[in-house]
């Protein structure tokens, strides 16, 4: 069970450097929204939500936290399909849902590891 665990925290991770990452990449550059970015949130939630029950583990969730995170999650959410939208309407992202969206994802990698 905790290996099965520790499998589903490595799949967590992928989600959160494939959302990271690819906005890196975009804020290095064009400053888009891409496919990539929804790929790599869709991962780090379900296997957020899988991690939120309490199976294989030998500590307390805390569900403060879990919480905490999964509202800055919906907030990437809706910023992505915010940016998605503007892009196909104007041919760009504004810098005030562009940047955003790599800050709170930082945040949340900050909060689950030094909280
Ligand atoms: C962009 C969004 C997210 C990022 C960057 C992120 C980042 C991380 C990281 C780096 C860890 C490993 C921390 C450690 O084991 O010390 C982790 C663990 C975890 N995350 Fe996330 N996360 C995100 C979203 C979510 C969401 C939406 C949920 C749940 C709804 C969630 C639930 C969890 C749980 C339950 C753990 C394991 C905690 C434990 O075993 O004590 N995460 N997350």
């Amino acid at each position: 069970m905790e290996i099965l665990r520790s499998i589903v925290i490595v799949i967590h991770l992928v989600g959160f450097a494939t959302l990271f990452g690819a906005w890196l990449v975009e804020a290095l550059g064009k400053k888009r929204v891409t496919r990539l970015m929804h790929w790599g949130l869709a991962i780090a939630l379900v296997a957020g939500l899988a991690l939120s029950a309490p199976w294989g583990l030998t500590h307390d969730l805390n569900y403060m936290k879990i919480g905490i995170k999964l509202v800055i999650l919906v907030i990437i959410g809706g910023l992505l399909g915010a940016g998605a939208a503007r892009e196909r309407k104007s041919g760009s992202v504004p810098a005030g849902i562009f940047w955003p969206i790599g800050i709170l994802t930082l945040t949340n990698a900050a909060l689950a590891v030094i909280w």
